[in-house]
């Protein structure tokens, strides 16, 4: 597959040889990286960030790795100093940039925006979040973590946390797990399920999931314990927020039957599902997912740009 040009949208279009090419180009590059200290494959090149929702990981790790590559970078943290406050449209905002940019990462509310950005745009774009649809580049960066930490991903057993309906990040993680052989147990309140098409499509593909409300019950089962926050911004109305506000914390007590191998993920923010005091136990894979942003990022950028030869 030619990644020159290619855009990083949804995890459905890729296949399995795609993800794991993405991981062993990030594994050269960390290594380099750490060798070198900077490398110059992107030199001359220009990344635009049009973020128009909050991020702080995402944002800075794409600039970082952008800048790490030895490109630049141009964007905006929110749309209200653009001219998108003046009623310009998406498309507009998209021919615009690329005149500017060779690659876009765009992060918008509407499911859907980066896909169209993408068929506006001849530069390739890279999607950091639309709404919560797909969040391409986290699962990238979260199986990355888990390959380096386990050394494999079939075999485990994963559980996902929390706000299973709204969170972008584990219905792209949810469907990258497919490719592989593990067993999934997706926890959460009732009203937070999986959307029913992916639990749907994770079966017909072969996977075994669960799906339950017990935290507690499950955590023994568990290799990798994946939290998730409830997405407040996403609810319709703040009442069924308040509803499961709450519903789970995992804290040294939560975690008292669990596997001393257990590790639990979360991509942050986080509010109140992980209790601090589970930061210093072995358990904590949290901070390691924020430093593998950087050399995944690193990869996808030079991939889509073309500028990896040799890597
Ligand atoms: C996530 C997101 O934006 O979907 N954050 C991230 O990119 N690491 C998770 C979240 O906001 O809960």
């Amino acid at each position: 597959m030619d990644w020159k040009g290619r855009d990083v949208i949804s995890i459905r279009d890729f296949s399995k040889e795609d993800v794991e090419f993405v991981l062993s180009v990030a594994e050269r590059l960390e290594e380099e990286l750490a060798k070198k200290g900077s490398l110059d494959y992107a030199r001359g090149k220009i990344l635009a960030t049009l973020f128009f929702e909050p991020s702080t990981r995402t944002r800075l790790s794409f600039e970082s790795a952008m800048h790490r590559l030895g490109g630049s970078v141009i964007g905006f943290s929110s749309a209200s100093s653009t001219s998108v406050k003046k009623g310009e449209s998406l498309a507009d905002t998209i021919k615009t940039v690329e005149q500017y940019g060779d690659v876009i990462v765009i992060r918008h509310p509407m499911e859907g925006a980066a896909r169209l950005a993408a068929e506006v745009a001849e530069v390739p774009v890279i999607n950091a979040g639309d709404g919560s649809n797909q969040h391409p580049t986290q699962t990238l960066l979260d199986l990355y973590t888990i390959k380096r930490t386990f050394g494999r991903i079939d075999g485990l057993t994963i559980g996902l946390l929390g706000d299973l309906k709204y969170g972008r990040t584990v219905h792209s993680l949810a469907e990258a797990l497919a490719f592989y052989d593990v067993e999934l147990y997706l926890i959460s309140p009732e009203l937070l399920r999986m959307p029913k098409h992916i639990v749907d499509d994770l079966r017909e593909k072969g996977l075994t999931v669960h799906e339950t409300t017990d935290l507690e019950g499950t955590i023994p089962e568990l290799d990798v314990l994946y939290v998730t926050r409830i997405q407040r911004e996403r609810f319709p109305d703040e009442e069924e927020y308040l509803k499961v506000k709450g519903s789970y914390q995992v804290n040294l007590s939560t975690l008292k039957n669990a596997k001393e191998s257990l590790k639990v993920m979360h991509p942050l923010p986080r509010v109140d599902e992980i209790h601090p005091e589970v930061d210093k136990s072995g358990h904590a894979l949290y901070f390691r997912q924020v430093f593998s942003g950087v050399p995944v990022r690193m990869a996808l950028l030079g991939l889509t740009l073309g500028v990896l030869e040799g890597v």
